[in-house]
C-alpha cells in the first residue's frame, strides 16, 4: 500500500470528474502527494466509493467530496458555493471531467450537451473559482482536452449544434484549447496559470453510458486497448504539481511535454469571440 507524502502539504486542488478512469487516478496521485483533494462527482454513491478508495490507498484523510451535475450551470453555481463555504484557497483546478454524445440532447439550460459539459461547464466553473485562485496564487488551473481537438472547428453562428450535429466531441475539446490560450492571456502577471493537454488514449468508461448494448461492449473493446488511467492521468499530475512547469501558462501538453495545438488554435480573434458567446452562454 501507497503511503502519504508532504510533496504537496498545505496545498488544496479540486478535481473534476474524480471517481472514474483519469480523474480518479489523478486524486489519487496527488492525494499520495499529501494535498487536500475536493473531489467533484455528479453520483453520490459512486463519488463516496471512490472517495473511501482514494483514502485508503493513499492514507490521505484530507480527501473531500462535493456533488454535482456539471451540465447544469445552477448546480456548478451551488458546488462554487459549497466549496467556498468550506475553503478559502484553491491551488489547482483540475477540469477533467468529459463525455461524448452520439444523439444531440440538451441540459437543463437548453444548451447543447456535449459542448455544455466539456466545455461551458469549466468555462464557469473556473470564472466562479478565479478569485479564490489568484488569491491563493501561486495557482494552477489545468485543463483536459483531447488530440480530437485537432478535427474541430468551432461554428460561431451554431455552437450549439442545432444545424449540424457533427464533430461535436472534437469542437469541445478545440474550444478548451481556444479557452486555455486566452485566459492564460488575461491571467498574465496574477500568479494564475492555465495549460491544457491530451491525456492518451485510456482505457477508461469514457462514451460507454450513451450508446446501447452492443455498441457498448464495443466501445469498452476498443477502450481497451488504451494505456491504463494512471498513465493517462501523468501530463494533469505534471501540469498541476511539476516545479519543472512554475510560471508556464498557455501550453498544450502531450506526454508532459509542450507540443503544438492545431493551427486555429491560435487565432486569437477566435478566442476572443468565443470567450464573449460563453460568457453570455453561462450569464457571465
Ligand atoms: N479516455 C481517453 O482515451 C481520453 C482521450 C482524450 C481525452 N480524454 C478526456 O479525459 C477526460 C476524462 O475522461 P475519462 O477517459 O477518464 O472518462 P470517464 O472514466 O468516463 O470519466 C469521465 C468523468 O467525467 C464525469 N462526468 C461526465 N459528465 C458529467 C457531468 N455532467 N457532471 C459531472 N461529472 C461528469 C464522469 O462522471 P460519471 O462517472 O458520473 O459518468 C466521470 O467521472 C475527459 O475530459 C475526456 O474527454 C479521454
Amino acid at each position: 500500500m501507497s503511503t502519504v507524502n508532504s510533496t504537496l502539504q498545505g496545498k488544496i486542488c479540486l478535481v473534476t470528474g474524480a471517481n472514474s478512469g483519469i480523474g480518479k487516478a489523478t486524486a489519487l496521485e496527488l492525494a499520495q502527494m499529501g494535498a487536500t483533494v475536493v473531489m467533484v462527482c455528479r453520483d453520490r454513491a459512486r463519488g463516496e466509493q471512490a472517495r473511501s478508495e482514494i483514502t485508503t490507498k493513499s492514507r490521505n484523510n484530507t480527501v473531500d467530496l462535493l456533488q454535482a451535475d456539471l451540465s447544469s450551470q445552477q448546480s456548478i453555481r451551488q458546488l462554487v458555493e459549497h466549496f467556498q463555504h468550506h475553503y478559502t484557497h484553491l491551488h489547482m483546478l483540475i477540469n477533467n471531467a468529459g463525455a461524448a454524445f452520439t444523439r444531440r440532447r440538451e441540459t437543463v439550460d437548453g444548451l447543447e450537451m456535449t459542448f455544455a459539459v466539456n466545455y461551458l461547464a469549466p468555462f464557469l466553473l473556473t470564472d466562479l473559482l478565479l478569485d479564490v485562485l489568484k488569491g491563493s496564487a501561486p495557482a494552477r488551473i489545468v485543463n483536459v482536452s483531447s488530440n480530437s481537438h485537432e478535427a474541430g472547428y468551432i461554428k460561431l453562428d451554431d455552437l450549439q449544434a442545432e444545424h449540424h450535429y457533427r464533430r461535436t466531441y472534437e469542437q469541445s475539446k478545440l474550444a478548451v484549447v481556444l479557452f486555455t490560450y486566452e485566459l492564460a492571456r488575461r491571467l498574465q502577471g496574477t500568479g494564475v496559470t492555465v495549460n491544457c493537454l491530451h491525456p492518451g488514449f485510456v482505457a477508461t468508461n469514457f462514451a460507454q453510458s450513451d450508446v446501447g448494448p452492443t455498441f457498448h461492449l464495443l466501445v469498452k473493446l476498443i477502450g481497451s486497448f488504451g494505456t491504463s488511467p494512471e498513465k493517462g492521468a501523468k501530463t494533469s499530475i505534471y501540469l498541476a504539481s511539476s516545479p519543472e512547469v512554475e510560471g508556464v501558462t498557455g501550453k498544450y501538453f502531450v506526454k508532459s511535454i509542450s507540443r503544438r495545438s492545431a493551427a486555429i488554435s491560435y487565432d486569437e480573434s477566435l478566442q476572443r469571440q468565443l470567450w464573449e458567446q460563453s460568457a453570455k452562454l453561462v450569464n457571465l
